[in-house]
């Protein structure tokens, strides 16, 4: 079964409030628009991500340092990868393995993991879990993927220089070096001239590809390889949703379809929160990736100090957090839309035993299994919105698998590119941080901040009558 968006729930009349025909029609011929805008930015090379699925040279040459790193190791020696990064340089390859690797992958043992390393991803600068996770590393079992797009982010390269520092005490320079790969653009940035210098492995993250749609570049696919995901796979699939998303109807294009039902929820009928809500614990890393494509890419003023556009989107996890955040979707402001993400075909289900006939809240679950009792509520869920009048939509997937998880990531890579073009905003630039990094360099000292000094100092300093 196709990937399939069951959007009925989002529609008057069955939703009092919801999308109406006039509506969908209108904004079909917007969509025609937004298509040919993407198209536009994709034929002035602009658009990278769009290419990654057929990049045949990228895919080889992550291939062979795999298979570099496997032979040099002998076989099985390599037990940790950690990746050093932080945003789209992190949470693709966290998505991926919750996703395509079996569950607890990091704490099973090498035999489970058929001699595969286990992947931690330092997405953060706190330092206990930094000190933690270096603490326990057998440093020459491990390798650091540092992956950074600018090649100077402030996090990723404090990680970096900390982790630098203790392999040349452990090991010796040469083989410090050796424990290392960078991920970063062809040309720019820091880690590549390090690189360049020392003769430092490095893999490409090409220059029109930005950190949030770099998934299927070296960003997901090197961690994934050396997880032993079938990358190729992942590829297909995302190859096989960009072709069914070629056309601008929006009947067909899926894509499209997830974006301007968004859109319209939030600029036409005030849901502004757009909840995405996996019923797979597979999948709930997907929807923390989902979270920064669609937040960095959509929030943004359209015009320099106009009051800015962009929904909120919200990961939530079912059924854990019907016991936590449902309440607010079903009673709360009325402004929000949910989608649903459903998967036909769970592996491993349970059956539940039939123990206790007599016990009425029991009896009624023995002889079901796990994994339709999780479906029966998402759709319970679902209808249960619906019947307040809470517009929701679900995306049916047929099993979690590599060529599946592909289609996934490039539909909401593209939805967010033409949601882009239906806000008017630029989806791949993200000037809104600029300002925080300036005065942390500011404060740290760095040599070119000096005019962001100048703009902290002129801050006003805290008030101690409003400090309790
Ligand atoms: O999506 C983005 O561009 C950002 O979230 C980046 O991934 C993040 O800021 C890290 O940047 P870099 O990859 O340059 O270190």
């Amino acid at each position: 079964m196709p990937l399939r968006l069951d959007y009925s729930n989002m529609m008057a009349p069955s939703i009092d409030g919801g999308i109406t025909d006039a509506e969908w029609r209108e904004i079909g011929t917007r969509f025609s628009a937004a298509h040919a805008g993407v198209m536009a930015l994709h034929a002035a090379g602009t658009l990278g991500f769009l290419d990654l699925p057929d990049d045949r040279v990228l895919h080889r040459t992550t291939e062979a340092y795999v298979a570099g790193v496997r032979a040099r190791s002998g076989g099985d020696a390599l037990t940790d990868v950690v990746v050093l990064g932080i945003g789209g340089s992190a949470l693709g390859p966290i998505a991926l393995r919750t996703a395509l690797r079996p569950p607890q992958w990091n704490l099973l043992d090498a035999e489970a993991r058929s001699g595969h390393p286990r992947l931690h991803v330092l997405d953060n600068v706190d330092p206990a879990n930094i000190s933690a996770l270096l603490a326990r590393l057998d440093l020459r079992g491990s390798l650091f993927v540092v992956t950074s797009k600018s090649g100077g982010t402030a996090e990723t390269m404090a990680q970096y220089l900390v982790v630098r520092a203790r392999l040349t005490a452990a090991l010796g320079e040469a083989a410090a070096r050796e424990r290392l790969v960078f991920v970063t653009d062809p040309e720019k940035g820091a880690l590549r001239a390090i690189a360049r210098a020392e003769g430092v492995a490095a893999l490409e993250i090409p220059a029109n590809v930005g950190g949030r749609f770099s998934v299927l570049s070296p960003v997901g696919v090197l961690p994934a390889a050396l997880m032993g995901i079938d990358t190729a796979q992942l590829l297909a699939g995302a190859a096989a949703m960009r072709t069914r998303c070629a056309s601008d109807d929006l009947t067909s294009n899926i894509a499209g379809a997830f974006a301007a039902l968004q859109h319209l929820a939030d600029t036409k009928h005030g849901r502004r929160i757009q909840v995405l809500m996996p019923y797979s614990d597979a999948l709930r890393d997907m929807a923390a990736w989902f979270v920064q494509l669609w937040a960095e890419s959509l929030g943004k003023h359209r015009i320099p100090g106009d009051a800015g556009v962009g929904p909120t989107p919200l990961a939530a996890l079912g059924a854990t957090d019907q016991h936590s955040q449902v309440q607010l979707f079903m009673e709360g402001p009325a402004d929000k839309s949910v989608t649903f993400l459903g998967v036909e075909q769970v592996s491993g289900d349970v059956e539940i035993p039939s123990l206790h006939p007599d016990i009425a809240e029991l009896a009624y679950l023995g002889g079901h299994r796990l994994g339709e009792l999780l479906d029966i509520e998402r759709r319970a869920t679902a209808g249960a919105l619906a019947r307040r009048g809470r517009p929701n939509m679900t995306l049916t997937m047929a099993a979690v698998d590599p060529f599946r998880v592909g289609q996934l990531l490039m539909l909401f890579e593209l939805a967010t590119a033409y949601a882009g073009q239906l806000y008017g905003v630029n989806a791949f630039d993200q000037p809104g941080v600029e300002l925080g990094k300036q005065f942390t360099y500011a404060m740290l000292g760095r040599a070119d901040a000096d005019e962001a000094r100048r703009e902290w100092n002129l801050l006003p300093t805290s008030d101690p009558s409003r400090v309790i």
